[in-house]
């Protein structure tokens, strides 16, 4: 087993159920450090059940993770390929986001077994409703929001926060809506500061609002800018937080944690029934499992209902 990518909360709580139920289904655990990295030098660890005491309620991954360039690479692949087969290895449970999976069907396209793990602060990943590590990021950035809120009331300022996502609005706008911001910019929707945000926190400030947060995506526009204009246009004192890799630290929530079990047990189960190359998936509230291709392939978007409905929330 690896994790690899990004590293999210739950991550921990994964690896033990697939210690814990691999072992009862009489499997060698190795637990290769790293992600893919490991994965290509070897480095690697037969795993007992001692091995994962006390890591339920721990951030990060005690495997620790990489954005592996090298098994980008064809060659890179090929290395790893050569390691699972000198280890005799009966499949590698890799846990983590869509780039882990994609290294993952490279495995699988040179004869190695695999099964899939979603876990990403993300949220996504198109096959599974759900992935470990979103629901702890949530309530971070909340606690985050409602620390910012508290003296954007206290100076009737304007906050603009930024979030994480990798290109996917979830996180900013459950956020929006579980903080009440005024304004909320996700990369699914054409990005235009007028009507986005200035509109927005003028209606409100007619409305009789004198505070206001603006939850921004990362990647959709720099931030610094954005607060400038606003403090321009209206002249709202606006401040900037950029939340950054605190979103991706922290105890997993019981969500992450059960459902991070659940997962690292449904990825054994069937490596026990001789399934392989499957992605264990959330499909609302059960745990299914996909071909890997296909998951790979599934596509999942933010219903526009639920972006309307944050907006009518914040008048
Ligand atoms: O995929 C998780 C994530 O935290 C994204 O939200 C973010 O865009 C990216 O990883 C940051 O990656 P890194 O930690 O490598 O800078």
């Amino acid at each position: 087993m690896l994790t690899s990518g990004g590293d999210a909360p739950g991550m921990n709580a994964a690896i033990r159920a697939v210690v814990r139920t691999g072992i009862y289904h009489g499997f060698k655990v190795f637990g290769i450090r790293k992600g893919f990295e490991g994965l290509i030098d070897g480095d690697m660890a037969e795993m007992n059940l001692r091995s994962v005491s006390d890591i339920l309620n721990r951030g990060g991954t005690t495997l620790q993770t990489a954005r592996s360039k090298e098994f980008r690479t064809e060659d890179g692949v090929k290395r790893g390929v050569a390691m699972a087969n000198i280890f005799k290895m009966d499949a590698i449970i890799v846990i983590g986001g869509d780039g882990s999976f994609r290294g993952a069907r490279d495995l699988v396209n040179h004869g190695v077994k695999v099964i899939g793990i979603p876990a990403t602060i993300d949220n996504d990943i198109g096959c599974s409703t759900y992935t470990i590590g979103y629901d702890t990021a949530l309530n971070t950035v909340k606690d985050a929001i409602d620390k910012i809120k508290d003296t954007a009331y206290s100076h009737e300022r304007c906050s603009l926060v930024e979030v994480m996502g990798n290109g996917a609005g979830y996180i900013a706008l459950n956020c929006a809506i579980a903080d009440g911001a005024e304004a909320c910019i996700l990369p699914e929707k054409v990005f235009d500061i007028n009507e986005d945000i200035i509109l927005p926190i003028i209606g409100c400030r007619n409305r009789g609002k004198k505070h206001y947060i603006i939850v921004l995506a990362e990647g959709v526009a720099n931030a610094m800018d954005i607060s400038a204009q606003i403090n321009e246009i209206t002249g709202i004192s606006t401040t900037t937080t950029i939340l950054g890799h605190l979103q991706r630290g922290g105890s997993p929530t019981t969500r992450d944690r059960v459902m991070a079990s659940l997962m690292g047990a449904k990825a054994t189960e069937l490596l026990s029934k001789g399934v392989f190359n499957r992605i264990v998936a959330a499909k609302g509230d059960d745990i299914v499992d996909y071909d890997i291709v296909e998951a790979i392939a599934m596509k999942k978007t933010i219903d526009p209902s639920i972006i309307e409905t944050s907006k009518i929330l914040a008048l």
